[in-house]
Order: structure tokens, then sequence, then C-alpha cells
């Protein structure tokens, strides 16, 4: 899966928020439900492989067997506290979806990742594990969640981003050539703080307003 591990959702709504997003006029308000829609517009590509069940039903007109996703099915993965945004509009989407949360810090001098916190469902085994971070910069965090979830029993995952920097994508690629990479850009590279250029800043921040 190497070569054709991330891929680009280029949808013209997307394209049409993240730009919103990304201009330092947009304040925290607007950024927060911004995020929380293009949470909804990503959780569409993230699940276009859900397993379906039929149920049956009775339209009224007559029964029938109607689609659905097994409650059993997904379980999403917030990495913390910038994940939250995207998380929001997953699970407007899917609200039976079970959520795990994992904190992560991202050390501003070593740009190393430290886990604080990690809550999942037991049965993590049998779902499609979706992971949600806006921000795929260096990569340490995501290839981190990808080890404690895969530790934890996780065998099916893939990671829900919307700003991807080549150098994320190489280290996901590297140490988790499994996990599909979907993301709503992929921007030029890193400043020297592990910053994406040309990004949005940092999506934490702006989320919650602590710039
Ligand atoms: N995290 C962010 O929030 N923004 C970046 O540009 C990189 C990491």
């Amino acid at each position: 899966m190497q070569a054709s591990q991330i891929k680009i959702m280029d949808h013209p709504l997307l394209r049409h928020k993240l730009g919103l997003l990304r201009s330092e006029a947009t304040q925290t308000a607007d950024f927060r439900r911004l995020l929380r829609e293009v949470g909804m517009i990503l959780a569409c590509e993230a699940t276009r492989d859900a397993p379906m069940q039929p149920r049956p039903i009775v339209t009224p007109l007559e029964p029938m067997e109607a689609d659905r996703i097994p409650a059993d099915a997904l379980c999403f993965v917030s990495i913390l506290r910038a994940g939250n945004g995207l998380l929001d509009g997953m699970i407007d989407l899917l609200p039976f979806v079970p959520v795990a949360h994992i904190g992560i810090h991202r050390d501003h001098q070593t740009h190393e990742a430290r886990e604080y916190f990690y809550q999942a469902p037991a049965d993590l085994a049998s779902r499609r594990v979706i992971v949600v971070d806006p921000m795929l910069a260096t990569g340490n965090s995501a290839v981190a969640a990808l080890d404690r979830l895969k530790a934890d029993g996780a065998r099916s995952l893939r990671f829900i981003c919307l700003v991807a920097a080549p150098e994320g994508v190489a280290a996901v690629t590297s140490a988790h050539p499994d996990v599909e990479i979907i993301a709503g850009a992929l921007d030029r590279c890193l400043d020297e703080n592990a910053y994406i250029l040309p990004g949005l800043g940092d999506a934490g921040d702006r989320l919650y307003g602590t710039e």
C-alpha cells in the first residue's frame, strides 16, 4: 500500500471550507464551526466502504430491506485536543459510533510525542478504527497513536486529517504501511518549529481560542 497510502479528498466544498479555515481572519467561533463541517465531509470518505447490513423496515407504501451501518462496525479515535474539532462533525453524522481518546502532548522543543491519556472501547479488534487529527505534521503523534491502538488490538485503521505535510505522510507510511491516510490537502513542508506551510497555524489554539 506504500505508493497509494494518502488519498486527498479533492471536493470543492472541502476546498472552499479549508480556504476559510486557513485564513488568519477566521476567528474561533467560525473556525470551530468550519472544522466540524469538514469533519462531516471527511467522514463521508472515511466511511466509503463501511460494512452495511439490510434491516427490514416499512415505508409508507410497503415493506423493504433498508441498509444500515451496524453499531459495532466502527470506532472513532480523537487525538486530543485538536482531533475533537473534526470528531464533532463525524459524531454528528454517526452518533452511535463509540469514540476513543488519546492525549498526546507534542514537546515544542523536540517535537517528540508523549502520551498522557488513553481510553478506548474493549472491542477495537473487531471494529474499523478511524483516527482523526486535523494536522499531520511530523507524524510523531500519528505514529504514536497508531502504535498504541495496534498494541490495544486494533487491526483495521485509517488516519483522517485536514492538512498533511509530506514529512508526516512519510513517517506514517514508513511506520504503518497498512494504514490509509485521507487528507483534505497535502501542503508544502514543515517550518523550523514543525508547523505546516502554508497550513492554518495551530489547530488546537485556533479551535479553543488559546493563542
Ligand atoms: N499542529 C498544528 O496544529 N499545526 C501545524 O501546523 C502542525 C502541527
